[in-house]
């Protein structure tokens, strides 16, 4: 037997949420890119999602700021236990994103750690709100003050941030540093905040003029539709992915049925 994979976009206006347990996901903003006039202008702007661990609530007003030592893995550890944000949309939504985290319970010095997806401008536009913040972006890993700590991370090597919370690297869209978060145990399953691996829902027919490296985010997207059972694309709604078992006299009579494929 073999596995088909189809999407739906998942229905309802951000703030969405997803409870989960030890980890629940809020997508905060939700990405777009629309034509603007002519030359394949677009007026675009990235999703932004919060991931909240159980144990943390507004009214503790209980902090963990990053140890200064003990190394990537521990500060990482440490600072996933407080909210994490995911990528931070353009500085022009600055706004936006600041009446969404306050419409979570969650100022902007609450956010223990902000991961960015890739280093593009509608993703990290915002980093200046959160100064406290252990930072991610791309495999750049930094705590407050400036402080970069090596880890590690490679396709073969996730890090490890809590139970069921990775931080994947997932090459392509803006080269080979591009990273995913994935969150299992929740309400829907795994989530995967994914970036721009994945544009939208249904984009065949655009991810690969965007990409830096059409194979390494061929891979990557095979890897993330492979374990998510939702994906939060960089510009457009939350979708999920759904397997359904194929009869086994049927394998071999559609040979691109067995690969995961967007519809
Ligand atoms: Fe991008």
């Amino acid at each position: 037997m073999s596995s088909l994979v189809r999407t739906e976009p998942l229905r309802g206006e951000p703030p969405l949420l997803v409870p989960g347990d030890p980890y629940s996901v809020v997508v905060l903003l939700r990405g777009y890119a629309e034509p603007e006039g002519g030359d394949n202008a677009v007026r675009a702007d990235g999703s932004v999602t919060l991931v909240l661990p159980q144990a943390w609530s507004p009214t503790s007003g209980h902090r963990h700021p990053p140890p200064s030592g003990g190394g990537a893995k521990t500060s990482l550890e440490e600072a996933a236990r407080g909210p994490i944000l995911v990528d931070t949309g353009g500085p022009w939504a600055q706004e936006a994103l600041l009446g969404a985290l306050a419409g979570q319970g969650v100022a902007p010095g609450d956010v223990t750690l902000v991961v960015g997806t890739h280093g593009h401008s509608d993703h990290i536009g915002n980093l200046g709100l959160f100064p406290g913040a252990a930072l991610l972006v791309s495999h750049d890993f930094c705590l407050p003050g400036g402080h970069y700590l090596p880890h590690g991370l490679n396709e073969e090597c996730p890090l490890r941030l809590g139970p069921g919370l990775e931080v994947w690297a997932t090459p392509g869209h803006g080269g080979q540093r591009d990273v995913s978060l994935v969150v299992a145990g929740t309400a829907l399953g795994t989530v995967v905040v994914a970036g721009d691996v994945f544009e939208r829902d249904g984009d065949e027919d655009s991810w690969q003029a965007l990409s830096e490296d059409p194979v390494a985010q061929e891979r990557s997207r095979k890897r993330v539709l492979g374990a998510a059972d939702l994906v939060v694309p960089g510009h457009g709604a939350p979708f999920r992915v759904l397997r359904e078992v194929s009869q086994p006299e049927k394998k071999g009579l559609d040979q691109r049925q067995q690969e995961p494929a967007v519809d």
